[in-house]
């Protein structure tokens, strides 16, 4: 980028994004707008569209609706995969090759080649002892810290982070949320997807979603407010139309 170019002022945009497969409308019609340098929590049930928004943001995944924009960009465009991490739910990791080999290859994806990157990321998700291992011998929770260092290697300016502490430990996980916050004081803009409520809590807004729309968004101590609660969890469920037992408040309208 040019100096003379002013920084975008949104990192991440969604204008009526949608995204419908078949009868099922997993996006429908979501608005975003996202400031550099904060990290945003993404809460809602399974199916409720997370994943396939990312994608979207990303631009993995096509809208049929709307559109995505990261730091000024329409999505989809390569060049600014270069500005993007994307932490995936399911590893996108090879498992023959080793965790060294692994890294090389996705900083190299987006032309970056320094040596000192590759071992800052194995030693902020303590796989520094394991470079050469292959991936398929790692632990499950390990893989998941692979996935996490492919993914910060080439120092992206936008994360995507799909669920990133499911399976590590809660030590190594209070470390993630530590690095993540340096991240964001950095400049990094962050959206993590999350069904951990201490870890939403962690994040400087919350959206939430449910059925493809968002149905809640501000700080936890806003949704909590709004709700009349001071439980997170409580709060999605009265946003989301359910009682404290997740059932349906209206006898069955909320899917
Ligand atoms: N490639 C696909 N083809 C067809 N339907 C899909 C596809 N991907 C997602 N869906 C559907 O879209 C809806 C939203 O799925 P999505 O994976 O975005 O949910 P999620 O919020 O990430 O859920 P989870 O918390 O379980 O990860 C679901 O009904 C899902 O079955
Ligand atoms: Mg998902």
């Amino acid at each position: 980028m040019s100096a003379a170019m002013a920084a975008p002022a949104l990192a991440v945009e969604a204008i009526g994004l949608q995204k419908r497969f078949g009868e099922i409308q997993a996006v429908d019609g979501i608005d975003l707008a996202l400031a550099p340098g904060r990290i945003y929590g993404l809460l809602g049930p399974n199916g409720s569209g997370k994943t396939t928004l990312i994608r979207l943001l990303t631009g993995l995944a096509r809208a049929t609706g709307g559109e995505a924009r990261i730091l000024g960009t329409k999505m989809p465009s390569r060049p600014m995969l270069a500005q993007i991490g994307y932490m995936p739910q399911a590893e996108a990791i090879y498992p023959d090759l080793s965790v060294g080999e692994n890294l090389t290859f996705f900083a190299r994806l987006e032309g970056k080649s320094d040596p000192a990157a590759i071992d800052r990321v194995l030693d902020l998700v303590e796989l520094a002892g394991r470079k050469g291992t292959p991936a398929l011998e790692l632990s499950g929770g390990m893989r998941r810290r692979l996935s996490l260092a492919c993914t910060l290697v080439h120092e992206p300016k936008v994360l995507f982070l799909d669920e990133p502490t499911v399976g590590v430990d809660p030590a190594l996980r209070v470390q993630f949320w530590t690095h993540f916050r340096r991240l964001a004081a950095a400049g990094t803009t962050i959206l993590v997807a999350s069904h951990v409520m201490d870890e939403a809590d962690r994040c400087d807004e919350l959206v939430f979603v449910r059925n493809g729309k968002v149905i809640g968004r501000g700080t936890g101590a806003e949704l909590r407010s709004n709700a009349g609660t001071d439980n997170l969890e409580a709060a999605f469920l009265i946003l989301s139309g359910l009682d404290p037992e997740g059932r349906p408040l209206d006898g069955g309208a909320a899917a």
